[in-house]
Protein backbone atom coordinates (compact mmCIF):
# COMPACT_ATOMS: atom_id res chain seq x y z
CA UNK A 1 0.00 0.00 0.00
CA UNK A 2 2.82 2.62 0.90
CA UNK A 3 4.89 1.28 -1.90
CA UNK A 4 1.72 1.89 -4.25
CA UNK A 5 0.61 5.37 -2.61
CA UNK A 6 4.70 6.12 -3.33
CA UNK A 7 4.36 5.28 -7.02
CA UNK A 8 1.60 7.60 -7.30
CA UNK A 9 3.06 10.60 -5.93
CA UNK A 10 6.13 10.36 -8.03
CA UNK A 11 4.04 10.19 -10.82
CA UNK A 12 1.22 12.23 -10.21
CA UNK A 13 3.97 14.71 -8.90
CA UNK A 14 5.51 15.42 -11.80
CA UNK A 15 2.26 14.90 -14.42
CA UNK A 16 2.41 19.36 -14.54
CA UNK A 17 5.56 19.84 -16.22
CA UNK A 18 6.35 23.50 -17.12
CA UNK A 19 5.36 24.74 -20.14
CA UNK A 20 7.54 24.62 -22.93
CA UNK A 21 8.24 26.33 -25.76
CA UNK A 22 5.67 25.67 -28.62
CA UNK A 23 7.49 24.77 -31.78
CA UNK A 24 7.49 27.87 -33.91
CA UNK A 25 8.25 29.81 -31.64
CA UNK A 26 11.81 28.46 -31.27
CA UNK A 27 12.96 28.97 -34.78
CA UNK A 28 15.75 31.41 -33.22
CA UNK A 29 17.56 28.40 -31.42
CA UNK A 30 20.44 26.72 -32.21
CA UNK A 31 20.21 23.23 -33.07
CA UNK A 32 18.80 21.11 -30.25
CA UNK A 33 21.62 19.45 -29.40
CA UNK A 34 21.40 17.95 -25.94
CA UNK A 35 18.88 16.01 -25.35
CA UNK A 36 15.95 16.62 -22.97
CA UNK A 37 17.42 14.37 -20.46
CA UNK A 38 20.77 13.80 -21.29
CA UNK A 39 20.85 10.55 -23.60
CA UNK A 40 22.94 10.68 -26.03
CA UNK A 41 21.81 8.74 -30.09
CA UNK A 42 22.44 4.62 -29.05
CA UNK A 43 25.12 2.43 -30.46
CA UNK A 44 23.78 0.10 -33.14
CA UNK A 45 24.24 -3.82 -31.87
CA UNK A 46 26.49 -6.05 -33.55
CA UNK A 47 24.35 -8.79 -35.81
CA UNK A 48 24.58 -11.89 -33.53
CA UNK A 49 24.93 -15.45 -35.43
CA UNK A 50 21.68 -17.52 -36.42
CA UNK A 51 19.62 -19.07 -33.56
CA UNK A 52 17.82 -20.93 -36.62
CA UNK A 53 18.55 -21.74 -40.17
CA UNK A 54 16.70 -18.73 -42.00
CA UNK A 55 15.94 -18.69 -46.04
CA UNK A 56 18.28 -16.74 -47.96
CA UNK A 57 15.01 -13.98 -47.54
CA UNK A 58 14.95 -14.15 -44.17
CA UNK A 59 18.86 -13.65 -44.27
CA UNK A 60 18.64 -10.63 -46.12
CA UNK A 61 16.14 -9.31 -43.85
CA UNK A 62 18.23 -10.32 -40.92
CA UNK A 63 21.44 -8.07 -42.55
CA UNK A 64 19.27 -5.28 -43.14
CA UNK A 65 17.64 -5.46 -39.89
CA UNK A 66 20.78 -5.28 -38.27
CA UNK A 67 22.44 -2.60 -40.66
CA UNK A 68 23.65 0.67 -38.79
CA UNK A 69 25.17 2.50 -42.21
CA UNK A 70 21.07 2.88 -43.30
CA UNK A 71 20.38 5.75 -40.91
CA UNK A 72 21.31 9.90 -41.52
CA UNK A 73 24.26 9.96 -40.26
CA UNK A 74 24.91 6.37 -39.97
CA UNK A 75 24.97 5.00 -36.93
CA UNK A 76 21.39 3.25 -36.39
CA UNK A 77 19.52 0.30 -37.09
CA UNK A 78 16.41 -1.05 -36.74
CA UNK A 79 17.98 -3.56 -34.14
CA UNK A 80 19.33 -0.30 -32.23
CA UNK A 81 15.83 0.21 -31.00
CA UNK A 82 15.09 -3.67 -31.27
CA UNK A 83 17.55 -6.00 -29.53
CA UNK A 84 16.94 -9.63 -29.29
CA UNK A 85 17.66 -9.81 -26.21
CA UNK A 86 14.54 -7.68 -24.83
CA UNK A 87 12.49 -9.71 -27.55
CA UNK A 88 13.34 -7.04 -29.88
CA UNK A 89 12.34 -4.06 -27.99
CA UNK A 90 14.20 -0.72 -26.29
CA UNK A 91 18.02 -1.66 -25.37
CA UNK A 92 18.96 0.38 -22.52
CA UNK A 93 17.96 -0.23 -19.18
CA UNK A 94 18.56 3.27 -18.31
CA UNK A 95 16.67 4.92 -20.82
CA UNK A 96 13.78 2.48 -19.70
CA UNK A 97 14.22 3.51 -15.62
CA UNK A 98 13.35 7.41 -17.03
CA UNK A 99 11.88 7.49 -20.10
CA UNK A 100 10.31 4.68 -22.44
CA UNK A 101 10.79 6.11 -25.88
CA UNK A 102 14.11 5.50 -27.27
CA UNK A 103 16.60 8.41 -28.58
CA UNK A 104 16.80 8.99 -32.38
CA UNK A 105 20.07 9.10 -34.69
CA UNK A 106 20.16 12.89 -34.26
CA UNK A 107 21.21 14.16 -30.91
CA UNK A 108 18.14 14.95 -28.73
CA UNK A 109 15.53 13.61 -30.99
CA UNK A 110 13.07 11.07 -29.30
CA UNK A 111 9.57 9.88 -30.77
CA UNK A 112 6.57 9.77 -28.53
CA UNK A 113 6.08 6.27 -27.98
CA UNK A 114 7.98 3.34 -26.63
CA UNK A 115 9.51 0.65 -29.11
CA UNK A 116 6.60 -2.25 -29.48
CA UNK A 117 8.04 -5.73 -29.51
CA UNK A 118 9.12 -6.59 -32.77
CA UNK A 119 8.34 -10.69 -31.72
CA UNK A 120 4.92 -11.59 -32.32
CA UNK A 121 3.66 -8.66 -34.16
CA UNK A 122 4.14 -10.43 -37.92
CA UNK A 123 0.97 -12.81 -36.47
CA UNK A 124 -0.90 -9.53 -36.20
CA UNK A 125 -3.77 -9.85 -39.08
CA UNK A 126 -3.65 -7.25 -41.73
CA UNK A 127 -5.64 -4.29 -40.77
CA UNK A 128 -7.00 -2.38 -38.82
CA UNK A 129 -10.12 -4.18 -39.33
CA UNK A 130 -13.58 -4.32 -37.16
CA UNK A 131 -14.38 -8.12 -36.47
CA UNK A 132 -17.98 -7.63 -36.07
CA UNK A 133 -18.22 -10.68 -34.25
CA UNK A 134 -16.70 -9.40 -31.16
CA UNK A 135 -16.99 -5.44 -31.44
CA UNK A 136 -13.46 -4.82 -31.92
CA UNK A 137 -10.42 -3.24 -34.38
CA UNK A 138 -8.10 -5.47 -34.73
CA UNK A 139 -4.84 -6.40 -36.79
CA UNK A 140 -2.62 -3.76 -38.25
CA UNK A 141 0.64 -3.17 -36.97
CA UNK A 142 1.95 0.00 -34.49
CA UNK A 143 0.56 1.05 -31.02
CA UNK A 144 -1.91 2.93 -33.25
CA UNK A 145 -2.62 0.96 -36.59
CA UNK A 146 -0.65 3.64 -38.74
CA UNK A 147 0.36 0.43 -40.35
CA UNK A 148 -1.49 -2.67 -42.31
CA UNK A 149 1.41 -5.13 -41.93
CA UNK A 150 5.00 -5.44 -40.90
CA UNK A 151 6.20 -4.56 -44.91
CA UNK A 152 4.44 -1.56 -44.70
CA UNK A 153 5.43 -0.95 -41.15
CA UNK A 154 8.97 -1.53 -42.13
CA UNK A 155 8.77 1.97 -44.49
CA UNK A 156 8.35 3.61 -41.97
CA UNK A 157 11.39 3.98 -39.15
CA UNK A 158 13.87 5.00 -41.85
CA UNK A 159 12.39 8.15 -43.08
CA UNK A 160 11.05 9.02 -39.57
CA UNK A 161 12.49 12.12 -38.41
CA UNK A 162 12.67 11.13 -34.75
CA UNK A 163 14.31 7.42 -35.64
CA UNK A 164 16.77 6.41 -38.66
CA UNK A 165 15.66 10.02 -40.45
CA UNK A 166 16.60 9.80 -43.46
CA UNK A 167 14.78 12.10 -45.66
CA UNK A 168 11.51 10.99 -47.64
CA UNK A 169 10.93 11.06 -51.36
CA UNK A 170 7.48 11.49 -51.76
CA UNK A 171 4.55 12.87 -49.33
CA UNK A 172 5.69 14.21 -45.93
CA UNK A 173 5.48 13.53 -43.04
CA UNK A 174 6.73 10.16 -43.92
CA UNK A 175 4.31 7.77 -42.36
CA UNK A 176 1.95 9.31 -45.30
CA UNK A 177 3.78 7.02 -47.45
CA UNK A 178 7.63 7.67 -49.56
CA UNK A 179 10.39 5.92 -49.55
CA UNK A 180 14.02 6.83 -49.42
CA UNK A 181 16.82 7.19 -52.20
CA UNK A 182 19.49 6.86 -50.04
CA UNK A 183 18.41 3.63 -48.20
CA UNK A 184 17.91 2.09 -51.82
CA UNK A 185 20.82 3.49 -53.13
CA UNK A 186 23.17 2.42 -50.07
CA UNK A 187 21.76 -1.27 -50.68
CA UNK A 188 23.80 -1.49 -53.68
CA UNK A 189 26.96 -1.24 -52.12
CA UNK A 190 26.57 -3.28 -48.85
CA UNK A 191 28.43 -6.77 -47.92
CA UNK A 192 25.12 -8.64 -48.27
CA UNK A 193 24.56 -7.05 -51.56
CA UNK A 194 25.14 -10.33 -53.51
CA UNK A 195 22.40 -11.65 -50.93
CA UNK A 196 20.03 -8.73 -52.39
CA UNK A 197 20.52 -9.77 -56.17
CA UNK A 198 20.14 -13.41 -55.17
CA UNK A 199 16.73 -13.30 -53.61
CA UNK A 200 15.54 -10.23 -56.05
CA UNK A 201 17.71 -10.89 -59.28
CA UNK A 202 20.70 -10.59 -60.73
CA UNK A 203 19.98 -7.10 -62.09
CA UNK A 204 17.56 -5.96 -59.63
CA UNK A 205 19.75 -2.60 -59.46
CA UNK A 206 19.76 -2.00 -63.28
CA UNK A 207 15.95 -3.05 -63.64
CA UNK A 208 14.16 -1.53 -60.57
CA UNK A 209 13.76 1.72 -59.77
CA UNK A 210 14.91 2.97 -56.18
CA UNK A 211 11.21 3.08 -54.57
CA UNK A 212 10.92 -0.78 -55.65
CA UNK A 213 14.24 -1.51 -54.39
CA UNK A 214 12.99 0.58 -50.64
CA UNK A 215 10.07 -1.91 -51.05
CA UNK A 216 11.53 -5.31 -52.13
CA UNK A 217 14.16 -4.11 -48.45
CA UNK A 218 11.07 -4.05 -46.37
CA UNK A 219 9.60 -7.40 -47.83
CA UNK A 220 13.10 -8.95 -46.39
CA UNK A 221 13.10 -7.59 -43.52
CA UNK A 222 8.97 -9.11 -43.25
CA UNK A 223 10.24 -12.10 -43.80
CA UNK A 224 12.96 -12.27 -40.84
CA UNK A 225 10.28 -10.85 -38.43
CA UNK A 226 7.95 -13.56 -39.42
CA UNK A 227 11.11 -16.47 -39.01
CA UNK A 228 11.47 -18.79 -36.26
CA UNK A 229 14.22 -16.22 -34.91
CA UNK A 230 12.13 -13.74 -33.90
CA UNK A 231 9.12 -15.65 -33.09
CA UNK A 232 10.61 -18.89 -31.05
CA UNK A 233 7.60 -20.02 -29.24
CA UNK A 234 10.43 -21.77 -27.01
CA UNK A 235 9.41 -20.78 -23.57
CA UNK A 236 8.80 -22.62 -20.42
CA UNK A 237 5.32 -22.33 -21.49
CA UNK A 238 5.90 -23.83 -24.70
CA UNK A 239 7.49 -26.69 -22.79
CA UNK A 240 5.12 -27.48 -21.22
CA UNK A 241 1.56 -29.51 -21.25
CA UNK A 242 0.25 -26.23 -21.87
CA UNK A 243 2.15 -25.98 -25.00
CA UNK A 244 1.45 -26.66 -28.32
CA UNK A 245 1.97 -29.60 -28.86
CA UNK A 246 1.67 -30.34 -24.93
CA UNK A 247 5.34 -31.25 -23.79
CA UNK A 248 6.80 -32.51 -19.86
CA UNK A 249 10.14 -30.74 -20.84
CA UNK A 250 9.01 -28.38 -18.33
CA UNK A 251 6.51 -28.24 -14.92
CA UNK A 252 5.08 -25.45 -14.50
CA UNK A 253 5.19 -24.52 -10.48
CA UNK A 254 2.31 -24.14 -8.39
CA UNK A 255 2.25 -20.41 -8.74
CA UNK A 256 2.71 -20.37 -12.23
CA UNK A 257 -0.14 -22.62 -12.67
CA UNK A 258 -2.39 -20.54 -10.76
CA UNK A 259 -1.16 -17.60 -12.18
CA UNK A 260 -2.14 -19.27 -16.09
CA UNK A 261 -5.65 -20.15 -14.79
CA UNK A 262 -5.96 -16.55 -13.44
CA UNK A 263 -4.50 -15.06 -16.63
CA UNK A 264 -7.35 -17.27 -18.45
CA UNK A 265 -10.37 -16.69 -15.73
CA UNK A 266 -11.03 -14.29 -13.07
CA UNK A 267 -8.37 -11.80 -13.99
CA UNK A 268 -9.28 -11.45 -18.02
CA UNK A 269 -6.40 -10.99 -19.10
CA UNK A 270 -6.82 -13.38 -22.12
CA UNK A 271 -10.05 -11.63 -23.30
CA UNK A 272 -7.34 -9.28 -25.67
CA UNK A 273 -4.03 -11.28 -25.10
CA UNK A 274 -4.65 -14.56 -26.34
CA UNK A 275 -5.11 -15.99 -29.79
CA UNK A 276 -6.17 -19.40 -29.08
CA UNK A 277 -9.74 -18.00 -30.64
CA UNK A 278 -8.02 -16.84 -33.76
CA UNK A 279 -8.14 -19.18 -36.70
CA UNK A 280 -6.67 -17.24 -39.19
CA UNK A 281 -3.54 -15.97 -36.42
CA UNK A 282 -3.48 -19.99 -35.74
CA UNK A 283 -3.09 -20.76 -39.07
CA UNK A 284 0.34 -18.90 -39.27
CA UNK A 285 1.59 -19.93 -35.99
CA UNK A 286 0.63 -23.65 -35.85
CA UNK A 287 -1.81 -23.61 -33.61
CA UNK A 288 0.57 -21.87 -30.99
CA UNK A 289 -0.81 -19.02 -28.78
CA UNK A 290 1.16 -15.55 -29.62
CA UNK A 291 -0.55 -14.47 -26.69
CA UNK A 292 -2.41 -11.48 -28.37
CA UNK A 293 -5.63 -10.83 -29.90
CA UNK A 294 -4.32 -8.21 -31.71
CA UNK A 295 -6.93 -5.94 -30.88
CA UNK A 296 -7.79 -1.58 -29.83
CA UNK A 297 -8.25 -1.09 -26.46
CA UNK A 298 -8.35 2.00 -24.20
CA UNK A 299 -7.26 0.07 -20.39
CA UNK A 300 -7.06 3.74 -18.90
CA UNK A 301 -3.10 4.21 -18.90
CA UNK A 302 -1.64 7.34 -17.30
CA UNK A 303 0.08 9.59 -18.99
CA UNK A 304 4.22 9.44 -18.55
CA UNK A 305 5.36 12.19 -17.14
CA UNK A 306 8.85 11.14 -17.76
CA UNK A 307 7.91 11.21 -21.73
CA UNK A 308 10.54 13.01 -23.51
CA UNK A 309 8.51 13.97 -26.41
CA UNK A 310 7.00 16.47 -24.11
CA UNK A 311 10.38 18.74 -24.62
CA UNK A 312 10.43 17.80 -28.29
CA UNK A 313 9.25 21.41 -29.26
CA UNK A 314 11.81 22.38 -31.65
CA UNK A 315 9.65 23.02 -34.95
CA UNK A 316 12.63 25.12 -37.05
CA UNK A 317 15.26 21.70 -36.50
CA UNK A 318 12.50 19.28 -36.19
CA UNK A 319 9.72 20.17 -38.98
CA UNK A 320 8.38 16.24 -39.48
CA UNK A 321 9.29 15.26 -35.65
CA UNK A 322 8.17 18.16 -33.23
CA UNK A 323 5.77 18.14 -30.79
CA UNK A 324 3.59 21.56 -31.63
CA UNK A 325 1.87 20.60 -27.99
CA UNK A 326 4.39 20.56 -25.22
CA UNK A 327 3.18 19.44 -22.02
CA UNK A 328 0.19 19.52 -23.28
CA UNK A 329 0.84 16.68 -26.17
CA UNK A 330 -2.02 13.96 -25.48
CA UNK A 331 -1.46 10.62 -27.24
CA UNK A 332 -4.89 10.06 -29.13
CA UNK A 333 -3.73 6.47 -30.09
CA UNK A 334 -6.04 4.80 -33.07
CA UNK A 335 -8.03 8.31 -33.22
CA UNK A 336 -4.48 9.86 -34.00
CA UNK A 337 -4.23 7.42 -36.76
CA UNK A 338 -4.56 9.46 -40.00
CA UNK A 339 -4.26 6.43 -42.06
CA UNK A 340 -7.03 4.65 -43.90
CA UNK A 341 -7.38 1.04 -43.57
CA UNK A 342 -7.49 -1.75 -46.11
CA UNK A 343 -11.03 -1.08 -46.13
CA UNK A 344 -11.28 2.43 -46.66
CA UNK A 345 -12.27 3.41 -43.07
CA UNK A 346 -10.96 6.19 -41.60
CA UNK A 347 -9.73 6.70 -37.69
CA UNK A 348 -9.91 10.66 -38.05
CA UNK A 349 -11.97 13.41 -40.45
CA UNK A 350 -10.55 16.48 -40.00
CA UNK A 351 -8.32 16.60 -37.42
CA UNK A 352 -6.40 13.66 -35.05
CA UNK A 353 -8.90 13.12 -32.49
CA UNK A 354 -12.05 14.49 -33.79
CA UNK A 355 -13.80 11.06 -33.83
CA UNK A 356 -14.24 9.96 -29.73
CA UNK A 357 -14.81 6.49 -30.78
CA UNK A 358 -11.43 5.86 -31.19
CA UNK A 359 -9.56 7.91 -28.77
CA UNK A 360 -7.49 6.29 -26.66
CA UNK A 361 -7.62 3.15 -27.89
CA UNK A 362 -4.06 1.58 -28.42
CA UNK A 363 -3.44 -1.94 -30.08
CA UNK A 364 -2.46 -5.02 -27.30
CA UNK A 365 0.63 -6.23 -27.70
CA UNK A 366 2.10 -9.74 -27.35
CA UNK A 367 2.82 -10.49 -23.59
CA UNK A 368 5.27 -13.37 -24.77
CA UNK A 369 8.48 -11.57 -24.13
CA UNK A 370 7.37 -9.35 -21.58
CA UNK A 371 9.64 -9.99 -18.95
CA UNK A 372 12.63 -11.15 -21.68
CA UNK A 373 15.80 -9.17 -20.48
CA UNK A 374 19.86 -9.33 -20.80
CA UNK A 375 20.08 -9.41 -16.86
CA UNK A 376 17.52 -9.88 -13.63
CA UNK A 377 18.18 -5.55 -13.04
CA UNK A 378 17.78 -5.01 -16.22
CA UNK A 379 14.67 -2.20 -16.10
CA UNK A 380 12.01 -2.66 -19.00
CA UNK A 381 9.22 -0.25 -19.52
CA UNK A 382 5.87 -1.06 -20.31
CA UNK A 383 2.94 0.37 -22.34
CA UNK A 384 2.65 2.46 -25.44
CA UNK A 385 4.71 5.36 -23.36
CA UNK A 386 6.50 3.36 -20.88
CA UNK A 387 4.79 4.61 -17.64
CA UNK A 388 5.36 1.38 -16.11
CA UNK A 389 8.88 -0.02 -15.26
CA UNK A 390 8.23 -3.57 -13.96
CA UNK A 391 5.69 -6.44 -14.29
CA UNK A 392 4.06 -6.57 -10.80
CA UNK A 393 3.02 -2.59 -11.12
CA UNK A 394 1.23 -3.32 -13.67
CA UNK A 395 -0.43 -6.68 -12.60
CA UNK A 396 -0.99 -4.15 -9.56
CA UNK A 397 -2.39 -1.57 -12.46
CA UNK A 398 -4.98 -3.57 -13.65
CA UNK A 399 -6.34 -5.21 -10.42
CA UNK A 400 -6.51 -1.80 -8.65
CA UNK A 401 -6.84 1.01 -11.56
CA UNK A 402 -10.46 1.99 -9.96
CA UNK A 403 -9.35 1.97 -5.83
CA UNK A 404 -8.92 4.73 -4.15
CA UNK A 405 -7.77 4.50 -0.56
CA UNK A 406 -7.99 6.62 2.33
CA UNK A 407 -6.01 7.63 5.33
CA UNK A 408 -6.72 4.21 7.05
CA UNK A 409 -6.28 2.22 4.50
CA UNK A 410 -10.02 1.78 3.91
CA UNK A 411 -10.07 0.77 -0.21
CA UNK A 412 -12.93 0.85 -2.61
CA UNK A 413 -13.98 1.42 -6.00
CA UNK A 414 -14.54 4.14 -7.83
CA UNK A 415 -16.01 5.26 -11.31
CA UNK A 416 -13.17 6.92 -13.42
CA UNK A 417 -15.30 9.05 -14.24
CA UNK A 418 -16.78 10.52 -11.70
CA UNK A 419 -13.38 10.18 -9.42
CA UNK A 420 -13.49 8.85 -5.50
CA UNK A 421 -15.47 10.03 -2.76
CA UNK A 422 -13.91 13.07 -0.30
CA UNK A 423 -11.18 11.38 1.47
CA UNK A 424 -10.28 9.05 -0.82
CA UNK A 425 -7.34 8.64 -2.78
CA UNK A 426 -6.78 6.89 -6.63
CA UNK A 427 -3.75 4.63 -6.31
CA UNK A 428 -3.02 5.35 -9.68
CA UNK A 429 -2.82 8.57 -11.26
CA UNK A 430 -6.22 8.97 -13.79
CA UNK A 431 -6.12 7.68 -17.62
CA UNK A 432 -4.71 10.15 -20.14
CA UNK A 433 -7.89 9.85 -22.09
CA UNK A 434 -11.05 9.13 -20.51
CA UNK A 435 -13.05 8.23 -23.59
CA UNK A 436 -13.50 4.37 -24.30
CA UNK A 437 -12.15 3.25 -20.99
CA UNK A 438 -12.43 -0.69 -20.28
CA UNK A 439 -14.72 -0.82 -17.90
CA UNK A 440 -14.32 2.91 -16.57
CA UNK A 441 -17.03 1.93 -13.91
CA UNK A 442 -14.75 -0.37 -12.29
CA UNK A 443 -17.28 -3.21 -12.10
CA UNK A 444 -15.90 -6.09 -10.14
CA UNK A 445 -16.00 -9.60 -12.32
CA UNK A 446 -18.50 -9.98 -9.40
CA UNK A 447 -20.56 -7.31 -10.09
CA UNK A 448 -20.32 -7.48 -13.79
CA UNK A 449 -23.40 -8.40 -15.86
CA UNK A 450 -23.45 -9.95 -19.05
CA UNK A 451 -25.05 -7.44 -21.12
CA UNK A 452 -21.63 -5.99 -21.26
CA UNK A 453 -19.34 -8.09 -21.92
CA UNK A 454 -16.26 -5.60 -21.09
CA UNK A 455 -17.23 -4.87 -17.25
CA UNK A 456 -15.15 -6.22 -15.23
CA UNK A 457 -12.49 -6.35 -17.06
CA UNK A 458 -9.62 -4.08 -16.02
CA UNK A 459 -9.40 -1.96 -12.95
CA UNK A 460 -11.48 -3.96 -10.36
CA UNK A 461 -10.26 -7.38 -10.48
CA UNK A 462 -10.35 -8.24 -6.50
CA UNK A 463 -7.17 -10.37 -6.62
CA UNK A 464 -4.90 -11.03 -3.48
CA UNK A 465 -1.29 -9.85 -3.77
CA UNK A 466 -0.37 -13.35 -4.24
CA UNK A 467 -2.73 -13.98 -7.10
CA UNK A 468 -1.00 -10.66 -8.33
CA UNK A 469 2.74 -12.31 -7.85
CA UNK A 470 0.97 -15.30 -9.50
CA UNK A 471 -0.20 -13.84 -12.84
CA UNK A 472 3.74 -11.83 -12.78
CA UNK A 473 5.06 -16.01 -12.43
CA UNK A 474 3.09 -16.87 -15.16
CA UNK A 475 3.94 -13.88 -17.75
CA UNK A 476 7.55 -14.49 -17.04
CA UNK A 477 6.92 -18.23 -18.01
CA UNK A 478 6.21 -16.56 -21.69
CA UNK A 479 10.11 -15.59 -21.89
CA UNK A 480 11.70 -17.38 -25.25
CA UNK A 481 15.29 -18.65 -24.64
CA UNK A 482 14.20 -21.77 -22.79
CA UNK A 483 14.50 -24.45 -24.92
CA UNK A 484 15.37 -24.79 -28.61
CA UNK A 485 12.52 -22.80 -31.06
CA UNK A 486 10.14 -24.90 -32.04
CA UNK A 487 8.52 -23.03 -34.62
C1 LIG B 1 14.57 5.08 -32.63
C2 LIG B 1 14.01 3.81 -32.29
C3 LIG B 1 13.50 2.90 -33.39
C4 LIG B 1 14.14 2.48 -34.53
C5 LIG B 1 15.51 2.86 -35.04
C6 LIG B 1 13.24 1.54 -35.15
N1 LIG B 1 12.11 1.39 -34.39
FE1 LIG B 1 10.62 0.07 -34.70
N2 LIG B 1 9.51 0.94 -33.28
C7 LIG B 1 9.93 1.99 -32.50
C8 LIG B 1 8.79 2.57 -31.83
C9 LIG B 1 8.80 3.76 -30.90
C10 LIG B 1 7.66 1.83 -32.24
C11 LIG B 1 6.20 2.12 -31.88
C12 LIG B 1 5.81 3.33 -32.71
C13 LIG B 1 4.35 3.63 -32.80
O1 LIG B 1 3.52 2.79 -32.49
O2 LIG B 1 4.02 4.75 -33.22
C14 LIG B 1 8.16 0.80 -33.14
C15 LIG B 1 7.36 -0.17 -33.71
C16 LIG B 1 7.84 -1.16 -34.55
C17 LIG B 1 7.07 -2.28 -35.04
C18 LIG B 1 5.60 -2.56 -34.76
C19 LIG B 1 5.36 -3.80 -33.96
C20 LIG B 1 3.88 -4.09 -33.78
O3 LIG B 1 3.54 -4.79 -32.81
O4 LIG B 1 3.07 -3.62 -34.58
C21 LIG B 1 7.89 -3.01 -35.85
C22 LIG B 1 7.56 -4.30 -36.60
C23 LIG B 1 9.16 -2.32 -35.90
N3 LIG B 1 9.10 -1.23 -35.08
C24 LIG B 1 10.24 -2.67 -36.70
C25 LIG B 1 11.29 -1.79 -36.98
C26 LIG B 1 12.14 -1.90 -38.14
C27 LIG B 1 12.02 -2.95 -39.23
C28 LIG B 1 13.06 -0.88 -38.06
C29 LIG B 1 14.14 -0.52 -39.05
C30 LIG B 1 13.74 -0.27 -40.42
C31 LIG B 1 12.75 -0.17 -36.82
N4 LIG B 1 11.66 -0.73 -36.24
C32 LIG B 1 13.52 0.90 -36.35
C33 LIG B 1 11.22 2.44 -32.37
C34 LIG B 1 12.21 2.23 -33.33
C1 LIG C 1 -9.42 -4.93 -22.65
C2 LIG C 1 -8.23 -5.54 -23.18
C3 LIG C 1 -7.12 -5.93 -22.23
C4 LIG C 1 -7.20 -6.74 -21.10
C5 LIG C 1 -8.43 -7.39 -20.51
C6 LIG C 1 -5.84 -6.85 -20.62
N1 LIG C 1 -4.98 -6.14 -21.42
FE1 LIG C 1 -2.97 -5.99 -21.20
N2 LIG C 1 -2.91 -4.60 -22.68
C7 LIG C 1 -4.00 -4.19 -23.43
C8 LIG C 1 -3.63 -3.04 -24.21
C9 LIG C 1 -4.54 -2.30 -25.19
C10 LIG C 1 -2.29 -2.76 -23.90
C11 LIG C 1 -1.48 -1.56 -24.40
C12 LIG C 1 -2.05 -0.34 -23.71
C13 LIG C 1 -1.32 0.94 -23.91
O1 LIG C 1 -0.12 0.93 -24.13
O2 LIG C 1 -1.99 1.99 -23.82
C14 LIG C 1 -1.87 -3.76 -22.93
C15 LIG C 1 -0.58 -3.86 -22.40
C16 LIG C 1 -0.16 -4.86 -21.54
C17 LIG C 1 1.19 -5.05 -21.10
C18 LIG C 1 2.39 -4.21 -21.51
C19 LIG C 1 3.11 -4.84 -22.66
C20 LIG C 1 4.19 -3.99 -23.25
O3 LIG C 1 4.86 -4.49 -24.17
O4 LIG C 1 4.39 -2.84 -22.84
C21 LIG C 1 1.20 -6.14 -20.26
C22 LIG C 1 2.40 -6.75 -19.57
C23 LIG C 1 -0.17 -6.61 -20.17
N3 LIG C 1 -0.95 -5.81 -20.96
C24 LIG C 1 -0.58 -7.66 -19.39
C25 LIG C 1 -1.93 -7.92 -19.10
C26 LIG C 1 -2.38 -8.76 -18.03
C27 LIG C 1 -1.48 -9.52 -17.09
C28 LIG C 1 -3.75 -8.72 -18.03
C29 LIG C 1 -4.71 -9.36 -17.05
C30 LIG C 1 -4.54 -8.96 -15.68
C31 LIG C 1 -4.15 -7.85 -19.13
N4 LIG C 1 -3.02 -7.38 -19.75
C32 LIG C 1 -5.47 -7.58 -19.49
C33 LIG C 1 -5.24 -4.76 -23.42
C34 LIG C 1 -5.73 -5.57 -22.41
Amino acid sequence: MIDTLREFRVLAGSVCLPLMIVCGLASAQPPAKKSPNGFKPLPAPAQPANVVKLTPIQQLGKNIFFDEKLSTPVGYSCATCHIPATGFTGPSSDVNQVAGPVPGVISGRFGKRKPQAVSYSAFSPVGPFYNADIDVWMGGNFWDGRATSNATQARMPFLDPNEMANSSVGPMPPHAGGFSAIVASRLSVRPYTPLFKTVFGAHVFQTMSDADIYSLATFAIAAFEASAEVNQFSSKFDASKYGTPPSNRYKFTASEVRGHDLFFGKAQCSACHTSSTLDPVLALTGGRDAFSMYCYANIGVPRNPGNPFYAMTDRAHNPFGCNPDGAFFIDLGLAGNPNPTPSGARFMNQRPGDIVDFRGLFKAPSVRNVDKRPSPDFVKSFMHNGVFKSLPQVVHFYNKRNIAVNSIGHELSFDLRVGPPRGYFPLFPPPEILDNVQNAAGLSPADANDDVATNGQVGNLGLSPQEEADIVNFLKALTDGFVKPTY
